[in-house]
């Protein structure tokens, strides 16, 4: 069977390296050979193994009959959605990686596919080569699931690993996971909390049958986590990890949010160091589940990939229905109604008048003391998120407090 690789970045190039490594294994499991025909890309690539077949026209392979499969490697969502919709409407099955695509187009897509009759597969789209999409829209097909609670972005795990472990810095931890080719190609959408974003919506579309819109996700990156609040979160017995997390409410509604927290160091995620990534989930048949391994790189990834093409060519007519439809009005929780601890930093030249001004606001709350200067920080009790600014502004009111930060607490 023929198939085609667009994109030869990362993930892409580990897609071929995977299919000429494991060439053999992955013909006999098949059934039949998979030969890649064509791989595109605006470069050039002499040293490539299979240097003769780079192609720069998408139409070349739309238009080749034989090409049955198409890997989309490429990322972002403009000549990517383009060239996968393309694809799909020639009737050709697709496997991507591309979180961003399935994120905002995937229900569109999905339809495509099911009206030509192929697949659309993107099991490397979150968790990399961890199996996480199979999982819940198969294996835990029978639970209402009620809650997913995830580390998804290998590049920030690595960095909060670095600056947890090793006292490093953001910046430098950054260049090194760009190195080890784990960051997006504009690290933003890392940092930022933007990757990690996009994978919770496709779960959270997957887990709760309606498309979740990633830009209703609440969002928040981890550029402003420093080497003090590492020390913090410590002495809280506790990491600071960038969650992303979605829960379904009692009336139904579903809410989703990424932004760093405070993980204790009891609950299983604290474990998950480096590039790796950690997905818990309950169901309400099979309880807590985990899933864990690499987010990230270029194997992992490819691993993912390489499973769906096999999928694909074992199946090359539409087999999987997604259990996701369109959104509702009524669909989503805000993030404003939810409620949440926090765990609150301030300066203060009056620590025991600050001590008392968080008495007054806060019903209850707990210290963090790591004996640092003139700095006054506590973690909160459940908090509307509503009342959230409320409660900064108030403490910014008096003169001697100055609120420095605040970071969820899961
Ligand atoms: N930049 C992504 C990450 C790649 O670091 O997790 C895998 O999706």
């Amino acid at each position: 069977m023929k198939i085609a690789i667009i994109g030869h970045g990362v993930v892409g190039s580990g897609v071929v390296e995977v299919i000429l490594k494991n060439q053999k294994l992955i013909n006999e499991r098949v059934g039949q050979d998979i030969d890649i025909k064509y791989i595109l890309d605006i470069k050039e690539f002499p040293d490539s193994p299979l240097s003769d077949r780079f192609i720069k026209d998408f139409s070349i392979i739309e238009n080749d009959p034989e090409v049955k499969i198409v890997v989309e490697t490429a990322g972002g969502a403009t000549f990517a959605y383009d060239y996968v919709k393309r694809a799909l409407k020639a009737g050709k099955s697709v496997c991507t990686s591309n979180k961003e695509l399935v994120a905002r187009y995937g229900y569109e897509l999905f339809e495509i596919a099911k009206e030509k009759n192929v697949n659309l597969f993107f099991e490397a789209s979150v968790g990399g080569g961890i199996p996480i999409i199979r999982p819940l829209y198969q294996c835990l097909a029978a639970n209402d699931i009620i809650d997913i609670c995830g580390i998804l972005n290998g590049t920030t795990n690595f960095i909060l690993t670095k600056m947890i472990k090793e006292n490093m810095d953001f910046q430098k931890a950054l260049s090194l996971a760009q190195k080890n080719g784990y960051a997006e190609q504009d690290p933003t959408a890392d940092v930022e909390g933007i990757d990690a974003c996009r994978k919770i919506s496709i779960l959270a579309s997957l887990a709760f049958g309606k498309y979740f819109d990633p830009e209703k996700v609440y969002t928040k990156g981890i550029t402003k986590i420093t080497l003090k609040d590492v020390e913090y979160a410590e002495k809280y017995n506790s990491v600071i990890k960038l969650i992303a997390r979605t829960k379904k409410y009692p009336d139904g509604k579903v809410s989703a949010a990424v932004s760093p927290c405070f993980v204790s160091n009891e609950n299983q995620l604290s474990n998950v160091e480096g590039v790796f990534n950690g997905v818990l989930l309950n169901g309400n048949a099979v309880g807590e589940c985990m899933f864990y391994g690499s987010g990230a790189g270029k194997l992992p990834t490819a691993s993912a990939v390489v499973a769906d093409v096999i999928d694909a060519a074992i199946h090359p007519t539409h087999i999987k229905n997604l259990f996701y439809t369109k959104s509702e009005e009524d669909f989503i929780l805000p993030y404003e109604e939810t409620s949440e601890k926090f765990f609150i930093r301030m300066k203060t030249s009056d620590l025991s008048q600050a001590e008392k001004v968080c008495g007054d606001i806060f019903s209850n709350f707990e210290k963090i003391d790591i004996n640092e200067k003139d700095e006054f920080a506590i973690v909160t009790e459940e908090i509307n998120i509503k009342d959230f600014d409320n409660y900064i502004n108030k403490l910014n009111e008096y003169n001697f407090i100055e609120v420095i930060t605040y970071i969820s607490v899961l």
